[in-house]
């Protein structure tokens, strides 16, 4: 039986593309639910694009309703995906998906990881820390942002005159390639 992957999202939605891509003739797993805060997200575009239900939710219903958790397990729900995902998740959703929620983060942490290090910000603080490298991290999820256990890491070069884009290329260029394939591990080993 496929596993039903659920992806939170608060962007445009770059990473999950490649996981709907990926997905769309796997006989392991399909992306079955999208999700976002953000009414004018790219992704909510990308989803539809596949056919896959999508669902926006505020705060409120987030943090003080059960409704998301309902969601998930109304549709079956096996694994949850982060995909540029601005906010915390839940306790809730966190209790309830032990072991089976991942991240994906543009930098190798520990560094340049925690609240406000999100997307663009995080390129620009790697290239102010004049760091030689940059990379990827793909972690378990738990209460604290980018906290949980790693489960991959990945680096690319940083030239002296790479700029915010080329650094943020070469991040996505890394992400693209292995969310997919480390998703793919993970669910396959999953117990329905
Ligand atoms: C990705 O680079 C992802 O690593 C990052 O947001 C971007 C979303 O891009 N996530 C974080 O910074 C989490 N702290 P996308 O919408 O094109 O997939």
């Amino acid at each position: 039986m496929r596993k039903r992957i659920a992806i939170f999202a608060s962007g445009s939605g770059s990473n999950a593309q490649k996981l709907m891509e990926h997905f769309k003739h796997s006989d392991d797993a399909e992306v079955s639910l999208v999700l976002t805060n953000n009414a004018d997200a790219y992704v909510l575009q990308r989803a539809d694009n596949f056919e896959i239900p999508s669902h926006i939710f505020d705060r409120n219903e987030l943090y003080n309703t059960e409704n998301v958790l309902i969601l998930l397990k109304n549709l079956d729900i096996d694994f949850i995906v982060l995909a540029g995902f601005l906010w915390l998740m839940p306790e809730n959703i966190i209790n309830t998906y032990p072991g089976r929620i991942i991240n994906i983060h543009p930098a190798i942490l520990p560094k340049f990881g925690g609240k406000g290090m999100y997307g663009d910000k995080v390129h620009r603080a790697v290239l102010e820390g004049k760091e030689s490298e940059g990379g990827i991290t793909i972690h378990y999820v738990n209460n604290q942002y980018d906290e949980g256990e790693y489960i991959y890491q990945a680096k690319y070069k940083i030239e002296a005159n790479d700029t915010l884009e080329v650094v943020k290329f070469k991040g996505q260029q890394l992400e693209h390639l292995h969310y997919p394939r480390v998703v793919e591990s993970l669910v396959k080993k999953l117990k329905k």
